[in-house]
C-alpha cells in the first residue's frame, strides 16, 4: 500500500472541509475511512442523511475520477457504497444527484481490459456493490442502475476474468432484474445472455461457490425460458479448454455447460419446491440428454460418482439428476391440478424410450448377472459411464411412474416390467439402487391391476429378482 505517501489535495475546499468536519480528522484519508466506518449503521448513514452529506462525497468522486487519483476514489466509492445500504433517503439521493453516471464514468475512466490491477478490481467491486445496494430503493432505482450500463459497461466488466467482480456483477444484474419484467426481457435477449455467458466463463474457471451468479442462473434458466439459448452460447469451447483427452465429446459438453447444469443441480437441493418450474426448461434437458448419450462411452469402466473427469459423462449425469428433479416436483406439485403436467410433456418427447433403453442395453445389476446362466463372462461389461448412473435413471422412471396411470401402461406395453424388477436388487457400487429400484416398482404396481397381474404370473412362474413389496423409506 502506498498510502504512506503525501496525497495531493484533489478537491475544491467547499468539499474538504464538510469531509473534515463529519470525518472529524484534518487528514483526509482519515476523514474517509472514519465517515466509512460511521455509515456502516443505520443510524451513521441516517445522521448522514439528514445533513444531506451524500451529493459532497459524490462531487469529491467526480474530482477523483478526473485527477485519476485510484486510491482515494476508491475510498469514495467504499463510503458512497455503505451510505445507500438499506437508506432510502440516500438511495433516492443518489438518483437525484445521477450518481450512477459518476460510477459509469469511474469505469469508464480505467481500463480493465489492458490493466486489472489490484487497483481496478476494487473500483469496480466497491462500484458495483454501491450500484446493488442502490437497485433496493425500488423500481426507478433499478431502472436508472440498468438503462445507464446495459449492455456496454456491465460487457466490459464481465470480460473481466476474476472472482472478485464477477459474483458482484451478478448481484447488480439481478438486483436490476428482480422483479421488473422489462429488464428482465432485455436480459434474455441476445446481448443480456452474451453477458451472463461471459459470467459463467469466469467463474468455472474459479472453481468457487457463487452465491449471486447461481441465483440469477435460476431465474433466468428455471423461471424464465432462456435456459436453452444460454446453454447453447456456452457451447463453443473457450481456449483454455481444448483438452486432449476429452475422447467421444461433442460441442456440447464444455466446461462452461458442465458449470451450467451443476449449478442448477444444486439449486434443486438448495430451493427443492420453491422453484416455479418452466415446462420448457424441462424439454431442454431432455434434448441435451437425447444428444449427450450418443457421445458417451458406455463401455467406459465407472471411476467415480459425478462430476468424474469426462465433461461428456457430467454433462449426462447432470442432465438425468437434472430429470429426476424435475419429475421429482412435478408429481409431488402441491397444486393438484398441474401434478404431472411436465411429466406428461416429457414422456410424450421421448423420455422413457430413451431410458428404458439405456437401462436395457446395460448389462443387469451383478447379482442378477450371476443367477443368470453366462455364455461368456469374459465380454466387457456395460456397467454405466459412472457411479450411480442406473441409480439415476431408475428414480427418473420412478417419479415418472408416480400417481400416473398411462406411464404404468406405457411400461407394460414396452414390455419393461421384469426389467424394472431387476433393478430392485442390492448393489455393492450402489447403495441407493435397490431403494429406488422398489419404489419405482411400487409406483408401477399402484391401482394398476394388469401390472399387478403380470407380477404375479413372474412369481408364479418363480423368476428370480421380485421385490418385496414394502413401501421404502424414501429420501
Ligand atoms: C427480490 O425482490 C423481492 C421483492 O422486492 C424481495 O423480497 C427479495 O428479497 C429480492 N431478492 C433478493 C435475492 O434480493
Ligand atoms: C467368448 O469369448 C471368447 C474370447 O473372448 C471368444 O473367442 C468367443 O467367441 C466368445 N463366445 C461367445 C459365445 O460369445
Amino acid at each position: 500500500m502506498e498510502n504512506k505517501a503525501p496525497l495531493k489535495f484533489e478537491a475544491p475546499e467547499h468539499i474538504l472541509v464538510p469531509l473534515f468536519v463529519s470525518g472529524n480528522s484534518v487528514n483526509l484519508e482519515q476523514a474517509l475511512e472514519n465517515l466509512i466506518e460511521t455509515a456502516k449503521t443505520p443510524d451513521g448513514r441516517l445522521h448522514l442523511a439528514s445533513v444531506k452529506f451524500l451529493p459532497i462525497v459524490l462531487e469529491f468522486t467526480r474530482c477523483q475520477i478526473s485527477s485519476s487519483n485510484h486510491h482515494l476514489l476508491i475510498l469514495s466509492l467504499k463510503l458512497l457504497r455503505n451510505l445507500c445500504a438499506a437508506e432510502i433517503l440516500n438511495q433516492n439521493c443518489f438518483i437525484e444527484e445521477d450518481g450512477v453516471d459518476v460510477v459509469a464514468r469511474a469505469f469508464d475512466s480505467i481500463s480493465f481490459k489492458t490493466n486489472s490491477g489490484d487497483k481496478v478490481i476494487e473500483i469496480v467491486r466497491f462500484g458495483l456493490e454501491l450500484l446493488g445496494n442502490v437497485c433496493g430503493g425500488g423500481e426507478e432505482h433499478q431502472a436508472a442502475v440498468w438503462f445507464r450500463l446495459f449492455p456496454v459497461v456491465f460487457e466490459d466488466i464481465a470480460g473481466i476474468r476474476e472472482k472478485k467482480t464477477s459474483d458482484v456483477l451478478s448481484m447488480v444484474i439481478y438486483n436490476c432484474c428482480n422483479g421488473s419484467k422489462d429488464i428482465m426481457r432485455q436480459l434474455c435477449g441476445v446481448q443480456g445472455l452474451q453477458i451472463v455467458a461471459e459470467i459463467v466463463r469466469t467463474a468455472s474457471r474459479v472453481v468457487l461457490r457463487e452465491d449471486w451468479l447461481f441465483l440469477l442462473l435460476d431465474k433466468l434458466c428455471l423461471e424464465e425460458s432462456c435456459f436453452l439459448p444460454l446453454f447453447l452460447s456456452l457451447t463453443t469451447p473457450g481456449d483454455l479448454e481444448k483438452n486432449d483427452h476429452l475422447k467421444g465429446t461433442d460441442e456440447i459438453c464444455t466446461l462452461e455447460t458442465e458449470f451450467l447444469l451443476s449449478s442448477l443441480c444444486e439449486s434443486f437441493d438448495e430451493y427443492g419446491n420453491k422453484l416455479n418450474l418452466s415446462k420448457e426448461f424441462a424439454l431442454s434437458v431432455l434434448r441435451i440428454l437425447k444428444r449427450v448419450v450418443k457421445v458417451v462411452d458406455f463401455f467406459w469402466k465407472p471411476q467415480s460418482e459425478l462430476p468424474t473427469s469426462i465433461l461428456a459423462i457430467d454433462v449426462l449425469g447432470y442432465s438425468i439428476n437434472l430429470l429426476r428433479n424435475i419429475c421429482k416436483q412435478d408429481s409431488l406439485n402441491i397444486r393438484i391440478e398441474e401434478s404431472g403436467t411436465i411429466i406428461n410433456s416429457l414422456v410424450a418427447s421421448g423420455l422413457l424410450d430413451l431410458l428404458i433403453g439405456l437401462l436395457r442395453e446395460l448389462d443387469p445389476p451383478s447379482i442378477i448377472k450371476k443367477s443368470i446362466p453366462q455364455e461368456n463372462t469374459s465380454m466387457q461389461l456395460r456397467v454405466g459411464p459412472y457411479i450411480g448412473f442406473r441409480r439415476d435413471v431408475v428414480a427418473v422412471i420412478a417419479y415418472c411412474l408416480h400417481g400416473m396411470e398411462h406411464v404404468q401402461d406405457e411400461i407394460r406395453q414396452k414390455d419393461a416390467i421384469l426389467l424394472l424388477l431387476q433393478q430392485c436388487v442390492t448393489d455393492e457400487d450402489d447403495e441407493l439402487l435397490r431403494k429406488y429400484g422398489i419404489w419405482a416398482v411400487r409406483n408401477l404396481l399402484v391401482g394398476n391391476k394388469e401390472n399387478q397381474e403380470i407380477v404375479a404370473e413372474m412369481v408364479i412362474q418363480g423368476l428370480d429378482a421380485l421385490p418385496s413389496n414394502r413401501e421404502p423409506e424414501l429420501v
